[in-house]
Order: structure tokens, then sequence, then C-alpha cells
């Protein structure tokens, strides 16, 4: 008979809607097959300090695959080879620190709880960021099998994260209910959507929502294109235009809008380019022109069903992944099926939008502007 296992499970960085499936879908399979699973809270803080942990069984997991959210409380503050050094671990209740001091490797730390937690292996559900500190851990001795998490969409290794699809749903719909209005009082209308350095949530929205320009980090634009199209519009009769904007979008020659300076061990925070883009085009086509970010509310919510089930996919798979007695990979979805690529491969490089893909070159034969023609 396999041996008993006991395994924890966590989910770190930006939530993202089916991180509860994931964990139903592990803790049953994993209930399943008589083990133990240890609930560790706010993603990696949680092994920097054993209090922040919780059993697991079917009750727990009861009606949760709907919720958006994490059952487990999920941090982008908690990197333990980059933690502040103002902080205190193991004992600690910490918040991550204000960022502001040095940081610190407290990774022997979580190698240290992980065998007093009687850890066999983790479950570990996150984006970039969460599968690197997942490699390092793994080099450090520990066994891990990462979930695939994401609204960017940016994860190499999958052709989807979980997450991503309900965030264009949300994004499509805002576009959809923008379109009447800007239609009603013949405005031009900038979405800002999320995606960070990708711009999948852009154009896979944009796309469906019927936008006439969408703007992302993978093609520097021109106002002078963007100005054109909308004016375009106007001489055959269109006098409204939507164009999406990814918040990671910028022009030739331009850099990113941020807000402010990135806090020591944690991603700058983007924002603002879509203003930016309204407030040109306003000036250079006389145009009245509005701006609508769409923040958050991208990520809050109830997956959609094609999420629950890839999150419930990918959870029943990392616990087989662990029967099987494999470490240091990410499950991922090759469609038709879920298999595993190694971590090194997940954290080589962002997956962004291919620009000779079919979705770029039919939003071009379609005629929507992309910012560079
Ligand atoms: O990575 C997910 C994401 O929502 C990005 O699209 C966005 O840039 C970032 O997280 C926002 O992070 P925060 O929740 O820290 O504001």
């Amino acid at each position: 008979m396999a041996k008993t296992k006991r395994i924890g499970i966590n989910t770190g960085g930006g939530d993202a809607p089916g991180l509860n499936a994931v964990i139903r879908a592990a803790v049953l399979s994993a209930k399943q097959r008589g083990w133990d699973v240890l609930g560790i809270r706010r993603g990696y803080l949680g092994l920097l300090d054993t209090r922040e942990t919780v059993l697991l069984d079917k009750d727990s997991v009861s009606g949760i695959a709907h919720l958006g959210g994490t059952i487990l409380g999920t941090s982008n503050r908690g990197n333990p080879f980059d933690y502040p050094a103002s902080e205190s671990s193991g004992g600690d209740r910490g918040n991550g620190g204000d960022g502001a001091g040095e940081v610190t490797d407290r990774s022997d730390l979580v190698v240290e709880n992980f065998a007093k937690l009687g850890l066999d292996a983790l479950i570990a559900i996150g984006g970039d960021g969460s599968m690197e500190i997942a490699h390092r851990l793994c080099a450090k001795g520990l066994s891990i099998v990462g979930v695939p998490k994401t609204i960017d969409n940016d994860l190499n290794g999958t052709v989807v994260t979980f997450g991503f699809h309900t965030a264009v749903r949300v994004a499509t719909e805002a576009i959809d209910r923008l379109h009447s209005t800007a239609e009603a009082h013949d405005r031009v209308f900038t979405i800002e959507v999320m995606g960070r350095y990708a711009g999948w949530i852009a154009l896979y929205a944009g796309l469906a929502g019927g936008a006439d320009v969408i703007l992302m980090p993978e093609i520097p634009f021109e106002m002078d294109r963007v100005c054109e199209k909308i004016l375009r519009r106007e001489a055959r009769g269109r006098r409204f235009s939507l164009v999406v904007v990814a918040e990671g979008a910028r022009s030739v020659g331009g850099s990113m809008a941020t807000k402010g300076e990135p806090e020591k061990g944690r991603e700058v925070v983007l924002g603002g380019i879509g203003e930016q883009v309204a407030r040109e085009i306003e000036e250079r086509t006389g145009k009245e022109t509005r701006s609508v970010i769409l923040g958050h509310l991208q990520r809050g919510g109830s997956p959609t069903p094609y999420d629950r089930i890839l999150a419930l996919r990918f959870g029943a798979a990392a616990v087989r992944v662990i029967a099987a007695g494999k470490s240091s990979v990410m499950v991922a979805l090759d469609p038709p099926i879920v298999r595993t690529v190694p971590l090194a491969e997940a954290t080589r490089r962002m997956k962004t939008v291919p620009l000779d893909g079919d979705v770029v070159c039919s939003a071009r034969d379609m005629g929507i502007c992309l910012g560079d023609q």
C-alpha cells in the first residue's frame, strides 16, 4: 500500500478567480488517498510562521469552488529569499514589513519549518513570482508542485492560467457597457485593463468587446496612428470609439506608466496610461474622451465555469503528480491534456502575446488599430 502523506498547500501573489477551486480539488483528492492536508496561510508567510497553518478536511472545502479570493489568504510580500529585514519571522504575525528597509534571505527557516510541520510535499499555487520561489526552494531540497495562477496569463509552459478567462469576461462586459454610452454621447473611451507586462487581457477582451484600438506592451504605439483611426471612424459617421489600453502599454520611445517607486522586493505598480492616452486623444482630435480603469474588478468575484474546471483539474492533477513522486514541476494545460513542465521551464521567461499569432493577425485583419499602423 502507498505510504500516507502529509502535504501542504498555499496560495501566493495576487489573487485570481479559481484559487478556491484548486484548493477544493487538491484537498478532496488528497483525502481520498487518506493523506493529511495542511493549509499554509498567506502564501509563503505561513512557512515562516508555523502558527499560520490550518488542517484542511473535506468540510473545510465544501461549497467553495465558485467563490473568488482564497480561503488561505495570499500575499505578494512574503518572498523568503527577499524578506524585509525589519520583520522578525518564525513566531511573528508578520505582514511582510513596510518594504522600506533592507531585505534578507529567510529561506533556511522555510526549509526548517517544512520539516517541523512534517510535510512530504507542497502544492504552491501562484504566478511567476511564486513559481520562482518554489523553484529555488526545490533546489534546497523541498518537494514542491506548482499550479499556474494569474489573470495576466503570462506564465510560461501552460497554454493558459486559471483566472485569465474570468478577467477577460469582466473586461469584455465592461467594454460592452461602455459601448452603448460612448455611442449615445459620440465620445471616445479609453478602458485600462490589467495584465502587467503582457497584453493578453487587453487583446482578448478588446477583440471580444469590439474595440477599435487595442494597445499592448508587446507593441509600442504611436499616438498619430491611434488618432488617425478615431478620425477615420468619425469621417464615416462612426462618431464614437473604444480604445482598450493594457496597463503596461507604452508609446514608441516612452516608458510604462507607474504609480511611484516600487517597494523593496516587490514589483512596481503599473497604472495611469489609459488616462494619459485619453488626454492626448482629446487634445489631438477634439473628441470628448473619458477614461475608465477596471483595476481589481478583474480579479474579484466568481470564476467562470471554464476557470473553475481548469482550476479543479489542476488541483487534482497536482495531487496525482505528488502521488507519482515528482517534484520541481508545475501542472500545465497542453490541450486536451494537463501535463507537467519543469519549474525551470515555467520560470525561464515571461509568456507574452506572440505578434505572429493568429489572434493578433485576426485583429489586424478586422481593421483594429494596434497602435503601430
Ligand atoms: O498579476 C496580477 C495583477 O492583477 C496585475 O495584472 C496587476 O498589475 C497587479 O497584479 C496588481 O497588483 P496589486 O494587487 O498589488 O495592486
